[in-house]
Protein backbone atom coordinates (compact mmCIF):
# COMPACT_ATOMS: atom_id res chain seq x y z
CA UNK A 1 0.00 0.00 0.00
CA UNK A 2 1.17 3.06 -0.47
CA UNK A 3 2.29 5.46 2.19
CA UNK A 4 0.50 8.35 3.13
CA UNK A 5 1.66 11.42 3.96
CA UNK A 6 -0.74 14.51 5.98
CA UNK A 7 1.16 17.79 6.40
CA UNK A 8 0.67 19.52 9.59
CA UNK A 9 1.38 23.42 9.29
CA UNK A 10 2.34 25.00 12.49
CA UNK A 11 1.48 28.49 14.16
CA UNK A 12 4.17 30.88 14.11
CA UNK A 13 4.98 30.22 17.96
CA UNK A 14 5.55 26.89 17.47
CA UNK A 15 7.28 27.60 14.55
CA UNK A 16 9.63 29.83 16.74
CA UNK A 17 10.30 26.75 19.41
CA UNK A 18 10.83 24.00 16.89
CA UNK A 19 12.27 25.50 14.00
CA UNK A 20 9.83 24.16 11.18
CA UNK A 21 7.09 25.39 9.70
CA UNK A 22 4.97 22.10 9.52
CA UNK A 23 5.62 18.67 10.60
CA UNK A 24 4.69 15.26 8.46
CA UNK A 25 2.16 12.44 9.50
CA UNK A 26 3.15 9.52 8.17
CA UNK A 27 1.19 6.34 7.50
CA UNK A 28 2.69 3.57 5.93
CA UNK A 29 2.16 -0.08 6.46
CA UNK A 30 4.50 -3.02 6.65
CA UNK A 31 6.64 -3.56 3.94
CA UNK A 32 6.07 -7.01 3.74
CA UNK A 33 3.26 -9.89 4.80
CA UNK A 34 5.11 -10.31 8.36
CA UNK A 35 7.33 -7.36 8.87
CA UNK A 36 6.28 -3.72 9.85
CA UNK A 37 7.72 -0.67 8.36
CA UNK A 38 9.43 0.78 11.44
CA UNK A 39 13.04 -0.37 10.27
CA UNK A 40 12.29 3.16 7.48
CA UNK A 41 12.23 5.22 10.23
CA UNK A 42 16.09 5.85 10.55
CA UNK A 43 15.82 7.33 6.74
CA UNK A 44 12.98 9.62 7.24
CA UNK A 45 14.23 11.22 10.34
CA UNK A 46 17.53 11.90 7.93
CA UNK A 47 15.33 13.17 5.19
CA UNK A 48 13.97 15.64 7.53
CA UNK A 49 17.55 17.13 8.93
CA UNK A 50 17.69 14.82 12.22
CA UNK A 51 21.12 13.03 12.54
CA UNK A 52 23.50 12.05 15.36
CA UNK A 53 22.24 10.74 18.80
CA UNK A 54 18.03 9.42 18.94
CA UNK A 55 17.27 8.17 22.45
CA UNK A 56 14.05 5.75 21.96
CA UNK A 57 12.06 5.14 24.96
CA UNK A 58 9.19 2.49 24.96
CA UNK A 59 7.51 -0.04 27.76
CA UNK A 60 9.36 -3.61 28.03
CA UNK A 61 5.67 -4.97 26.41
CA UNK A 62 6.08 -3.19 23.26
CA UNK A 63 9.54 -2.49 22.79
CA UNK A 64 9.98 -6.00 22.69
CA UNK A 65 7.52 -6.46 19.51
CA UNK A 66 9.40 -3.47 18.32
CA UNK A 67 12.69 -1.93 19.06
CA UNK A 68 14.66 -4.00 17.34
CA UNK A 69 14.23 -3.23 14.05
CA UNK A 70 13.31 0.28 14.64
CA UNK A 71 16.91 0.72 16.05
CA UNK A 72 18.36 -0.94 13.50
CA UNK A 73 16.90 1.37 10.91
CA UNK A 74 18.23 3.75 12.94
CA UNK A 75 21.48 2.86 12.96
CA UNK A 76 21.84 2.33 9.13
CA UNK A 77 20.62 5.91 9.00
CA UNK A 78 23.44 6.76 10.83
CA UNK A 79 22.22 7.55 14.03
CA UNK A 80 23.73 6.48 17.13
CA UNK A 81 20.61 4.97 18.46
CA UNK A 82 19.96 3.89 22.40
CA UNK A 83 16.64 2.29 24.01
CA UNK A 84 15.43 3.13 27.21
CA UNK A 85 12.35 1.48 29.24
CA UNK A 86 9.78 2.39 31.51
CA UNK A 87 6.83 0.32 33.12
CA UNK A 88 3.71 0.15 31.46
CA UNK A 89 0.96 2.28 33.01
CA UNK A 90 -0.82 5.79 33.24
CA UNK A 91 0.36 5.58 37.10
CA UNK A 92 3.98 6.00 36.11
CA UNK A 93 2.41 8.91 33.77
CA UNK A 94 4.63 11.20 36.67
CA UNK A 95 7.58 13.67 36.92
CA UNK A 96 9.26 11.17 38.68
CA UNK A 97 8.90 8.89 35.15
CA UNK A 98 10.18 12.24 33.44
CA UNK A 99 13.36 12.92 35.73
CA UNK A 100 14.25 9.03 34.28
CA UNK A 101 14.10 10.15 30.64
CA UNK A 102 16.36 12.52 31.75
CA UNK A 103 18.83 10.71 33.36
CA UNK A 104 19.07 8.24 30.66
CA UNK A 105 19.53 11.81 28.23
CA UNK A 106 22.31 12.36 30.67
CA UNK A 107 24.00 9.48 30.42
CA UNK A 108 23.36 8.46 26.48
CA UNK A 109 24.82 12.48 26.19
CA UNK A 110 21.63 13.83 24.66
CA UNK A 111 22.37 17.23 23.02
CA UNK A 112 20.43 20.09 21.39
CA UNK A 113 20.27 18.48 18.62
CA UNK A 114 19.90 14.94 19.42
CA UNK A 115 16.23 13.52 18.77
CA UNK A 116 14.05 11.74 21.50
CA UNK A 117 11.82 9.24 19.94
CA UNK A 118 8.19 8.03 21.71
CA UNK A 119 7.55 4.12 20.55
CA UNK A 120 4.31 3.74 22.16
CA UNK A 121 0.85 4.57 23.55
CA UNK A 122 -0.10 7.55 24.57
CA UNK A 123 1.40 7.87 28.35
CA UNK A 124 4.52 7.67 26.62
CA UNK A 125 4.14 9.88 23.97
CA UNK A 126 3.06 12.31 26.17
CA UNK A 127 5.78 11.73 28.34
CA UNK A 128 8.39 12.14 25.75
CA UNK A 129 7.11 14.81 24.57
CA UNK A 130 7.29 17.22 27.62
CA UNK A 131 10.46 15.48 28.04
CA UNK A 132 11.51 16.57 24.35
CA UNK A 133 9.92 20.26 25.67
CA UNK A 134 12.20 20.71 28.44
CA UNK A 135 15.43 18.84 28.04
CA UNK A 136 17.98 21.62 27.29
CA UNK A 137 15.04 23.69 26.66
CA UNK A 138 13.64 22.01 23.74
CA UNK A 139 14.86 19.22 21.53
CA UNK A 140 13.67 17.41 18.80
CA UNK A 141 11.27 14.34 19.13
CA UNK A 142 9.39 12.03 17.07
CA UNK A 143 6.41 10.04 17.67
CA UNK A 144 5.75 6.79 16.91
CA UNK A 145 2.18 5.77 18.05
CA UNK A 146 1.54 1.65 18.80
CA UNK A 147 -2.06 2.38 20.32
CA UNK A 148 -4.72 3.20 17.98
CA UNK A 149 -5.81 6.16 20.36
CA UNK A 150 -2.19 7.52 20.65
CA UNK A 151 -2.40 6.97 16.27
CA UNK A 152 -5.79 8.76 16.20
CA UNK A 153 -5.61 11.38 19.03
CA UNK A 154 -2.95 11.62 21.11
CA UNK A 155 0.43 11.93 18.91
CA UNK A 156 -1.17 14.64 17.07
CA UNK A 157 -1.59 18.18 18.36
CA UNK A 158 1.33 18.51 20.35
CA UNK A 159 -0.01 18.55 23.95
CA UNK A 160 2.24 16.93 26.45
CA UNK A 161 2.94 16.14 29.87
CA UNK A 162 2.29 13.86 32.53
CA UNK A 163 -0.24 13.49 35.65
CA UNK A 164 0.03 15.37 39.22
CA UNK A 165 -1.01 13.46 42.14
CA UNK A 166 -4.36 15.79 42.56
CA UNK A 167 -5.46 15.26 38.68
CA UNK A 168 -4.59 13.94 35.27
CA UNK A 169 -2.33 16.12 32.89
CA UNK A 170 -2.21 19.08 35.33
CA UNK A 171 1.52 19.63 34.16
CA UNK A 172 2.29 20.01 30.37
CA UNK A 173 3.47 21.94 27.67
CA UNK A 174 2.58 22.26 23.56
CA UNK A 175 5.34 21.08 21.82
CA UNK A 176 5.15 19.18 18.31
CA UNK A 177 6.99 16.42 17.19
CA UNK A 178 8.80 16.37 14.20
CA UNK A 179 7.45 13.48 12.64
CA UNK A 180 4.59 10.75 12.99
CA UNK A 181 5.48 7.92 12.00
CA UNK A 182 2.29 5.47 12.10
CA UNK A 183 2.34 1.67 10.94
CA UNK A 184 -1.15 0.58 11.61
CA UNK A 185 0.30 -3.48 11.49
CA UNK A 186 1.76 -3.00 15.21
CA UNK A 187 -2.19 -2.98 16.57
CA UNK A 188 -2.09 -6.73 16.01
CA UNK A 189 -0.45 -6.84 19.38
CA UNK A 190 -2.21 -4.36 20.97
CA UNK A 191 -4.92 -5.62 23.20
CA UNK A 192 -8.30 -5.80 22.00
CA UNK A 193 -9.91 -4.28 24.42
CA UNK A 194 -7.85 -0.98 24.33
CA UNK A 195 -8.33 -1.40 20.10
CA UNK A 196 -12.37 -1.12 20.81
CA UNK A 197 -12.32 1.63 23.25
CA UNK A 198 -9.97 3.60 20.67
CA UNK A 199 -13.21 3.15 18.23
CA UNK A 200 -14.66 5.57 20.30
CA UNK A 201 -12.89 8.33 19.68
CA UNK A 202 -12.73 7.42 15.20
CA UNK A 203 -16.49 7.17 15.79
CA UNK A 204 -16.32 10.74 17.67
CA UNK A 205 -14.75 12.09 14.88
CA UNK A 206 -17.51 10.85 12.28
CA UNK A 207 -20.04 12.49 14.53
CA UNK A 208 -18.72 16.05 15.14
CA UNK A 209 -16.76 16.31 11.51
CA UNK A 210 -16.58 13.67 8.65
CA UNK A 211 -19.77 12.09 8.30
CA UNK A 212 -17.36 9.29 5.29
CA UNK A 213 -15.73 8.28 8.35
CA UNK A 214 -19.37 7.60 10.06
CA UNK A 215 -20.78 5.98 7.25
CA UNK A 216 -18.07 4.05 6.27
CA UNK A 217 -18.14 2.61 9.92
CA UNK A 218 -21.63 1.96 9.42
CA UNK A 219 -21.33 -0.04 6.22
CA UNK A 220 -18.47 -2.48 7.87
CA UNK A 221 -20.63 -5.48 8.40
CA UNK A 222 -18.25 -5.82 12.05
CA UNK A 223 -15.92 -3.50 13.39
CA UNK A 224 -15.02 -4.20 16.82
CA UNK A 225 -11.33 -5.94 16.47
CA UNK A 226 -8.33 -5.33 14.43
CA UNK A 227 -9.11 -8.42 12.38
CA UNK A 228 -12.24 -6.82 11.66
CA UNK A 229 -10.47 -4.86 9.35
CA UNK A 230 -8.95 -5.49 5.85
CA UNK A 231 -5.61 -2.81 5.88
CA UNK A 232 -7.08 -0.65 3.28
CA UNK A 233 -10.11 0.07 5.36
CA UNK A 234 -7.59 0.60 8.57
CA UNK A 235 -5.42 2.89 6.90
CA UNK A 236 -8.36 4.85 5.75
CA UNK A 237 -9.77 5.27 8.91
CA UNK A 238 -6.20 6.39 10.51
CA UNK A 239 -5.47 8.82 7.66
CA UNK A 240 -9.19 10.10 7.92
CA UNK A 241 -8.65 10.39 11.55
CA UNK A 242 -5.38 11.97 11.84
CA UNK A 243 -6.45 14.48 8.74
CA UNK A 244 -9.78 15.51 11.67
CA UNK A 245 -7.43 15.99 14.77
CA UNK A 246 -5.24 17.69 12.37
CA UNK A 247 -7.31 19.93 10.92
CA UNK A 248 -8.95 21.02 14.08
CA UNK A 249 -5.24 21.87 15.63
CA UNK A 250 -4.05 23.69 12.97
CA UNK A 251 -7.25 25.94 13.65
CA UNK A 252 -6.55 26.30 17.05
CA UNK A 253 -3.56 25.04 17.83
CA UNK A 254 -3.51 26.14 22.16
CA UNK A 255 -7.43 25.44 22.14
CA UNK A 256 -8.58 29.00 22.46
CA UNK A 257 -11.95 27.77 20.94
CA UNK A 258 -12.45 25.15 17.94
CA UNK A 259 -10.30 22.77 19.55
CA UNK A 260 -13.08 22.17 22.31
CA UNK A 261 -15.07 20.34 19.77
CA UNK A 262 -12.98 17.52 20.41
CA UNK A 263 -14.41 17.49 23.91
CA UNK A 264 -17.61 15.77 22.29
CA UNK A 265 -19.02 12.74 24.16
CA UNK A 266 -16.09 13.86 27.03
CA UNK A 267 -17.91 16.25 29.11
CA UNK A 268 -19.96 13.08 30.55
CA UNK A 269 -17.46 10.89 29.88
CA UNK A 270 -15.16 12.10 31.91
CA UNK A 271 -17.52 12.41 34.53
CA UNK A 272 -18.03 8.73 34.47
CA UNK A 273 -14.54 8.14 34.50
CA UNK A 274 -13.78 9.87 38.13
CA UNK A 275 -16.99 8.88 39.50
CA UNK A 276 -15.83 5.20 38.99
CA UNK A 277 -12.67 6.09 39.75
CA UNK A 278 -10.37 5.37 36.65
CA UNK A 279 -11.32 1.65 37.01
CA UNK A 280 -14.18 0.56 35.65
CA UNK A 281 -13.89 1.80 31.90
CA UNK A 282 -11.51 2.18 29.74
CA UNK A 283 -11.16 6.00 28.21
CA UNK A 284 -13.07 5.43 25.11
CA UNK A 285 -15.25 3.44 26.64
CA UNK A 286 -16.52 6.10 29.19
CA UNK A 287 -16.62 8.54 25.67
CA UNK A 288 -18.99 6.50 23.83
CA UNK A 289 -21.49 6.52 26.73
CA UNK A 290 -20.95 10.14 26.76
CA UNK A 291 -21.64 10.16 23.52
CA UNK A 292 -24.25 8.33 23.48
CA UNK A 293 -26.20 10.99 25.98
CA UNK A 294 -24.75 14.08 24.36
CA UNK A 295 -26.51 12.95 21.18
CA UNK A 296 -29.86 12.08 23.64
CA UNK A 297 -29.21 15.81 25.05
CA UNK A 298 -29.32 17.13 21.30
CA UNK A 299 -32.39 14.96 20.35
CA UNK A 300 -34.31 16.41 23.20
CA UNK A 301 -33.00 19.71 22.10
CA UNK A 302 -34.02 19.17 18.49
CA UNK A 303 -30.59 20.00 17.41
CA UNK A 304 -30.55 16.29 15.71
CA UNK A 305 -33.36 14.05 15.00
CA UNK A 306 -34.15 10.51 16.53
CA UNK A 307 -33.04 8.59 13.81
CA UNK A 308 -29.72 10.24 14.20
CA UNK A 309 -29.29 9.87 17.36
CA UNK A 310 -30.08 6.24 16.91
CA UNK A 311 -27.75 6.07 14.07
CA UNK A 312 -25.02 7.01 17.08
CA UNK A 313 -26.16 5.00 19.30
CA UNK A 314 -25.98 1.76 16.94
CA UNK A 315 -23.14 2.52 15.67
CA UNK A 316 -21.45 2.62 19.12
CA UNK A 317 -22.78 -0.91 20.23
CA UNK A 318 -22.05 -2.42 16.78
CA UNK A 319 -18.56 -1.44 17.29
CA UNK A 320 -18.48 -3.60 20.89
CA UNK A 321 -18.96 -0.46 22.75
CA UNK A 322 -20.83 0.24 26.35
CA UNK A 323 -23.79 2.84 25.65
CA UNK A 324 -25.98 2.45 28.62
CA UNK A 325 -25.88 4.55 31.95
CA UNK A 326 -24.07 2.29 34.42
CA UNK A 327 -26.26 1.23 37.53
CA UNK A 328 -25.13 2.79 40.40
CA UNK A 329 -24.34 6.38 39.84
CA UNK A 330 -26.58 9.16 41.34
CA UNK A 331 -27.25 12.51 39.20
CA UNK A 332 -25.89 14.05 42.44
CA UNK A 333 -22.66 12.51 42.30
CA UNK A 334 -22.56 13.41 38.18
CA UNK A 335 -23.36 17.30 38.68
CA UNK A 336 -20.52 17.17 41.90
CA UNK A 337 -17.85 15.79 39.47
CA UNK A 338 -18.85 18.52 36.58
CA UNK A 339 -18.87 21.15 39.37
CA UNK A 340 -15.40 19.98 40.66
CA UNK A 341 -14.52 20.39 37.05
CA UNK A 342 -15.46 23.93 37.24
CA UNK A 343 -17.81 23.26 33.98
CA UNK A 344 -20.89 24.19 35.27
CA UNK A 345 -21.02 27.65 35.89
CA UNK A 346 -24.67 29.12 37.36
CA UNK A 347 -26.22 26.27 36.43
CA UNK A 348 -25.12 26.07 33.09
CA UNK A 349 -22.76 23.69 31.17
CA UNK A 350 -19.96 24.07 28.26
CA UNK A 351 -21.67 20.87 25.80
CA UNK A 352 -20.33 19.92 22.53
CA UNK A 353 -23.45 18.11 20.49
CA UNK A 354 -24.08 17.17 17.10
CA UNK A 355 -26.13 18.92 14.35
CA UNK A 356 -26.28 16.41 12.48
CA UNK A 357 -24.07 13.85 11.24
CA UNK A 358 -20.69 15.22 10.34
CA UNK A 359 -21.40 18.62 12.66
CA UNK A 360 -21.28 19.63 15.99
CA UNK A 361 -21.17 23.23 17.79
CA UNK A 362 -19.93 24.51 21.27
CA UNK A 363 -23.05 25.57 23.15
CA UNK A 364 -23.99 26.52 27.23
CA UNK A 365 -28.29 26.39 26.07
CA UNK A 366 -27.93 23.67 27.67
CA UNK A 367 -29.69 23.31 31.18
CA UNK A 368 -28.54 20.89 34.07
CA UNK A 369 -32.36 19.41 33.96
CA UNK A 370 -32.08 18.23 30.27
CA UNK A 371 -28.60 16.58 31.32
CA UNK A 372 -30.18 14.41 34.01
CA UNK A 373 -33.03 13.75 31.60
CA UNK A 374 -30.65 12.80 29.26
CA UNK A 375 -28.68 10.79 31.77
CA UNK A 376 -31.79 8.82 33.02
CA UNK A 377 -32.72 8.05 29.29
CA UNK A 378 -29.94 6.15 28.72
CA UNK A 379 -29.85 4.38 32.24
CA UNK A 380 -29.30 0.93 32.23
CA UNK A 381 -32.33 -1.16 33.31
CA UNK A 382 -30.62 -2.14 36.45
CA UNK A 383 -30.59 1.81 37.52
CA UNK A 384 -31.99 2.61 40.28
N1 LIG B 1 -1.70 14.46 24.05
C1 LIG B 1 -2.95 14.33 23.72
O1 LIG B 1 -3.52 15.15 22.97
C2 LIG B 1 -3.72 13.15 24.25
C3 LIG B 1 -4.97 12.83 23.72
C4 LIG B 1 -5.62 11.71 24.20
C5 LIG B 1 -5.05 10.94 25.20
N2 LIG B 1 -3.84 11.30 25.72
C6 LIG B 1 -3.20 10.49 26.77
O2 LIG B 1 -2.92 9.22 26.24
C7 LIG B 1 -2.91 8.27 27.29
C8 LIG B 1 -3.71 7.06 26.86
O3 LIG B 1 -3.11 6.50 25.72
P1 LIG B 1 -3.27 4.96 25.35
O4 LIG B 1 -4.70 4.61 25.35
O5 LIG B 1 -2.44 4.71 24.15
O6 LIG B 1 -2.67 4.27 26.66
P2 LIG B 1 -1.27 3.55 26.94
O7 LIG B 1 -0.14 4.33 26.41
O8 LIG B 1 -1.26 3.24 28.40
O9 LIG B 1 -1.41 2.21 26.10
C9 LIG B 1 -2.42 1.29 26.45
C10 LIG B 1 -1.83 -0.10 26.72
O10 LIG B 1 -1.54 -0.73 25.49
C11 LIG B 1 -0.18 -1.15 25.45
N3 LIG B 1 0.23 -1.05 24.05
C12 LIG B 1 0.28 0.07 23.28
N4 LIG B 1 0.59 -0.26 22.02
C13 LIG B 1 0.74 -1.60 21.97
C14 LIG B 1 1.03 -2.53 20.93
N5 LIG B 1 1.17 -2.14 19.66
N6 LIG B 1 1.12 -3.82 21.26
C15 LIG B 1 0.94 -4.25 22.54
N7 LIG B 1 0.63 -3.42 23.57
C16 LIG B 1 0.53 -2.11 23.27
C17 LIG B 1 0.52 -0.23 26.41
O11 LIG B 1 1.73 -0.78 26.89
C18 LIG B 1 -0.52 -0.07 27.49
O12 LIG B 1 -0.48 -1.15 28.36
C19 LIG B 1 -3.49 8.96 28.52
O13 LIG B 1 -2.43 9.24 29.42
C20 LIG B 1 -4.08 10.24 27.97
O14 LIG B 1 -4.02 11.31 28.90
C21 LIG B 1 -3.17 12.37 25.26
ZN1 LIG C 1 -10.62 11.27 24.38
Amino acid sequence: MDPCLIPVKLSSSSFRDSGTESYDILIQSAEGPSGHSLIQLGSQMRARGLSGKALVVSHPGIAKHFAERLLQGLHQAGFAAHLYLLPAGERYKTLRSIAKIYDAALAFGLERSSTLVALGGGVIGDMVGFAAATWLRGIPFVQVPTSLLAMVDAAIGGKTGVNHPQGKNLIGAFYQPRLVWIDPTVLKTLPPREFTSALAEVIKYGVIQAADVFEFLEDRPQLSRYADFAPDDLHYLLRRSAECKAWVVQQDEKEAGLRAILNYGHTLGHALETATHYRRYLHGEAVAIGMVAAGEIARRLGWWSAAEAERQRHLIEKAGLPSQWPAGIPWETVLRVMQADKKVKQGRIRFVLPRRIGQAELTDQVELVDIQAAVESIASPRAS
